[in-house]
């Protein structure tokens, strides 16, 4: 259909066209112009941690139709560093990645793996995983390892806390997440390429959500992430923060839920008009033997598959269902290497057949009927 009237924001180095519309929930179809390509939302984006997709060449992640991944800035930071990535030209060329990529800032890998970081108004310290000497990553420095490793779209360094604490101390990174956006939007050097986008915090509190979706909106930055969710908390405030920021934040920029891919939050989210979604479940859980299926999960490792000779999923069009069973599959999965990229490469497969499913279903006005298909698929007991 048309897209005259339809939110729109064009800049160098990123544009964003809403395509469709649902017209029951907030959910929308995009489409996000980047330097390296065009990527159809809502979209999932597997993450590649040491610039790779932990059991992916980046060929296998192409051809699984991915059009933007995620890497992080805190891996590359270190290795292969900076100054050899500036001598390669960047991120994409090492590592042979032809598509759109963005790069998270830093702060939340280390204070989610580091028990060591500490968090100070002038940035994060932590000690070196390879040497243990102490590093300090500011929104500066992280501008500039970002600027370096030259994603498509960059995150601002920011101040997370778990979303399971209330108090003075998430309204405090809250405030310092704004004064850090702004170190980081005085630090990008170059805008005409790389899109910074914000990250809102403020817990579970929806006042502290408004105040800071208000602040950063104010930046008028190309597109605007929620942060601070997928920690633990229950579904029922993640989704009703979710609901309030995407309330607030503007139609005509892309929303990104960071952190978050179990497929039931992709359709509610989706829903609650979220565009852009990353996490590490989908492969995280392959190298666990698990495969993902509209039905929910299939744990390989069990027994009750030793003579199931299906694939894992008959209508999966991915490699390993056109050529493996859910049998061979069981007997290697404790064999960890091939059993690990067989499931990664179908989990990838999944998450991106559920987003195209999203996205139809949208396109057609038929997002409701969708998702009440797909509930009633991943809770059977409860019709
Ligand atoms: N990944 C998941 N959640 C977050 C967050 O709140 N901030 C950043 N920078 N990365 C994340
Ligand atoms: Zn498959």
């Amino acid at each position: 259909g048309s897209a005259a009237g339809l939110p729109s924001s064009v800049s160098p180095a990123l544009s964003f066209q809403v395509t469709a519309r649902c017209s029951t929930t907030k959910a929308r179809v995009s489409r996000l112009v980047l330097p390296h390509s065009t990527v159809d939302t809502p979209v999932f984006m597997p993450v590649g941690t040491q610039g790779t997709m932990k059991g992916l060449t980046s060929e296998q992640v192409e051809s699984l139709g991915c059009q933007l991944i995620l890497g992080n800035t805190y891996h590359l930071g270190t290795r292969p560093g900076p100054a050899l990535l500036q001598q390669l030209g960047g991120l994409h060329k090492f590592m042979n990645w032809n598509r759109s990529l963005l790069t998270d800032s830093g702060g939340f890998q280390m204070v989610s793996l580091l028990a060591l970081a500490e968090i100070t108004e002038e940035g994060v310290r932590f000690q070196s995983p390879h040497d243990g000497s102490m590093l300090m990553l500011t929104p500066e420095k992280s501008m500039e390892l970002q600027n370096v490793i030259g994603a498509d779209i960059m995150m601002q360094l920011d101040d997370v806390v778990s979303s399971l604490i209330s108090g003075p101390r998430v309204v405090e990174a809250m405030h310092r997440s704004i004064r850090w956006l702004d170190r980081c939007i005085e630090a990008h050097s170059a805008p005409h390429k790389q899109s910074l986008f914000a990250i809102i915090q403020g817990g579970l509190d929806n006042n502290l959500r408004t105040q800071c979706v208000a602040e950063m909106v104010k930046r008028d930055l190309p597109g605007y992430a929620i942060g601070g969710l997928s920690g633990g908390e229950q579904k029922d405030p993640f989704w009703r923060v979710v609901d309030h920021c995407t309330n607030l934040l503007p139609e005509n920029k892309p929303r990104y839920l960071m952190g978050v891919g179990y497929a039931v939050d992709l359709v509610v989210c989706s829903a609650l008009g979220v565009d852009m979604f990353d996490c590490v479940f989908p492969t995280r859980t392959a190298r666990f033997g698990t495969a993902l299926v509209f039905e929910g999960s299939l744990p390989l490792k069990h027994r009750k598959y030793a003579n199931d000779f299906a694939p894992i999923e008959a209508d999966c069009t991915c490699s390993t269902c056109q050529n493996y069973t859910r049998a061979y599959l069981h007997s290697i999965v404790t064999r960890e290497e091939v059993s690990c990229h067989l499931v990664s490469i179908h989990n990838i497969a999944f998450q991106m057949r559920l987003m195209r499913g999203i996205r139809q279903a949208i396109e057609l006005d038929q997002f409701p009927a969708f998702v009440h298909r797909f509930f009633a698929a991943q809770f059977p007991d409860r019709n």
